[in-house]
């Protein structure tokens, strides 16, 4: 969890230039009720991606109010078929909840155990800080999580566009060294993730 708070709340000032670990507070008097709400999560944004789901993130970049508290959270839609492709939080565990569908969740230990279920509809699950997980909607119809998170940022790192993905790239040599394949393997994937973030 991130530092806890010294104060009541601490409305993030974006516009401030100080540099603290999370944002300056703007004046407490100048607190509205409209910083302690968001209709961030209300709708999801598109699916019509490679990996069939979309992300709305409602952390303290998005909502102010959350600044210092500890907590935020995200909304995931997948399409039928749709993936959360394997990621990490590095700094927060999270609990879900599946809102509609039926979603695959597996979660990987650093004992490289695979640990995975498959939830229906008003099922939750847990992730453990920093380990690796993904989601998949297995069908049929649409699907929707919620999450939160034990940070105002957690941060998130997708493990294939991390590894062929990344500006400037990888050497291809060390990725072909670590896949234990040959280079030209490497290069096709890398070809895939050019443009993703
Ligand atoms: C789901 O695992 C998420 O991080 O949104
Ligand atoms: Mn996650």
């Amino acid at each position: 969890a991130d530092p806890d708070p010294l104060q009541d709340f601490c409305i993030a000032d974006p516009k401030s230039g100080i540099t603290v670990n999370g944002f300056a507070c703007k004046a407490a008097r100048a607190a509205q009720s409209s910083d302690f709400f968001s209709s961030a999560l209300r709708k999801g944004g598109s699916t019509d991606n490679p990996n069939g789901s979309n992300a709305t993130r409602m952390d303290v970049t998005v909502f102010p109010g959350l600044n210092t508290l500890g907590v935020s959270m995200n909304r995931v839609d997948f399409e039928e078929g749709g993936i959360n492709p394997p990621h990490v939080h590095p700094r927060a565990s999270e609990v879900g909840y599946v809102a509609e569908g039926i979603l695959y969740v597996g979660i990987l230990s650093t004992e490289n155990k695979l640990y995975s279920k498959i939830l229906k509809a008003g099922e939750s699950f847990v992730m453990p800080r920093g380990l690796l997980h993904f989601q998949y909607n297995m069908g049929p119809g649409k699907a929707t999580q919620f999450v939160s998170f034990d940070s105002q940022k957690p941060g998130i790192a997708f493990a294939p566009q991390t590894l062929f993905g990344s500006k400037p790239e990888i050497p291809t040599e060390i990725l072909a060294k670590a896949f234990r394949v040959d280079a030209d393997i490497i290069e096709y994937i890398k070809s895939k993730f050019q443009d993703d973030c």
